[in-house]
């Protein structure tokens, strides 16, 4: 069936892994090798995974995503108008769904623009990509595939008119690790000219409770979301790993504040990991910790924007103060 305006072609790049030694099989040995276990996140995201991130986000305890979501449909128009944007990065893009209020500010402003999605799953820019170029009519699409700690520098030069707004949404700066923070933004800094734009979501610190339940949801879906990691180290590695035998635990940390992520071996057991030689034992109770997630102030944020060389310009909050949205630019 014709609808008439045949959707645009896009381009994808793909950085492959395994090739430079940053790849799953060397993340497991240096974190399952010895105790305290650890596991970086990205490998969470294959394709499941990244499915199962998308049913997070729809979930009533995961307040994180609508909240963010409002937060940009009321800034975007404004934003996108006073600084001719004409160009959006998105780092870990996912399911480019919050990206729609960013496209749409563009379109109404009378640039089709262009789109970079970048993210560590290929199939969610796949997918993406095809919604969006039949959404958007005559918006470029190029998607970059890889590591956003290895391949910033797959990031294509800016080509369209306007200015470049590069996008990091759904709190995932409170992923990386406080000492990786500064480095990365660092890197970051680089895909921006002097008159573009660094656009971050992050969490904010608050109720415990509030914040434990969004990542330990009445479903289930967080825990199936948590255990995929080992079934990406199965498939990948051909381990052994059990996963009736791990249960899922979400902890608020009020120290750094965070929420970690873990995996709590029910029983004691000895794991194998035959592509990388590996045979890891587990007490009942130990425990591989599977992610970090920060939760910001206002201070926090402009704090690390400035250790990074950049500064905090604009701070959107909703109106209970769960989630912000910040903008920075170099300093
Ligand atoms: N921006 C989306 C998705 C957030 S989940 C949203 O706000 O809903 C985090 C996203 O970052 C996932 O899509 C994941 O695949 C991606 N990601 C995680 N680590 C990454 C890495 N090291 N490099 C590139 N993408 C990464
Ligand atoms: N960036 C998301 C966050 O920190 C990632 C996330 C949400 C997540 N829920 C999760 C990661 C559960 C692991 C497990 O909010």
């Amino acid at each position: 069936m014709s609808t008439g305006l045949a959707p645009r072609p896009y381009r994808l790049d793909v950085h492959p892994p395994d090739t430079t030694g940053e790849g799953l099989a060397d993340d497991v040995r240096r974190g399952l090798a010895a105790p305290p276990y650890v596991l970086p996140p990205k490998h969470f995201y294959d394709e499941h995974g990244s499915d199962l991130f998308e049913r997070i986000t729809r979930l009533p305890e995961y307040y994180q995503s609508r909240t963010e979501l409002a937060i940009l449909r009321a800034i975007a128009p404004g934003l996108v108008a006073r600084r001719g944007v004409g160009e959006i990065v998105e780092l870990g893009s996912g399911a480019s769904r919050k990206t729609a209020a960013l496209l749409d500010a563009m379109r109404e402003d009378g640039r089709p623009g262009r789109y970079i999605p970048f993210d560590v799953c290929p199939e969610a820019i796949l997918a993406a990509a095809g919604r969006l170029t039949g959404a958007y009519p005559g918006l470029d699409v190029h998607g970059v595939a890889g590591d956003f700690d290895h391949h910033l520098g797959g990031v294509p030069d800016p080509a369209a008119p306007g200015s470049r707004l590069v996008a990091f949404l759904g709190g995932t700066i409170g992923n990386l690790e406080p000492a990786d923070r500064t480095p990365f933004l660092r890197r970051v800094a680089r895909l921006l000219g002097d008159d573009d734009l660094l656009l971050v979501g992050t969490d904010l610190a608050g109720d415990p409770e509030r914040i434990r339940a969004a990542y330990d949801d009445a479903e289930g879906v967080t825990a199936e979301f948590n255990l995929n990691v080992l079934r990406v180290i199965n498939r990948e590695l051909g381990a052994g790993f059990d996963l009736d035998a791990f249960d899922h635990v979400a902890v608020y940390d009020p120290g750094p504040p965070w929420i970690e992520m873990r995996l709590r071996s029910r029983r004691d057991q000895i794991v194998r990991i035959p592509a990388i030689g590996l045979e890891v034992p587990f007490a009942r109770g130990q425990e591989i910790r599977t992610e970090i997630s920060c939760k910001f102030t206002r201070a926090s944020v402009a704090e690390m924007y400035e250790a990074a060389g950049l500064r905090l310009v604009e701070w959107h909050e909703d109106p209970a103060g769960w989630f912000a949205v910040s903008v920075a630019a170099r300093a």
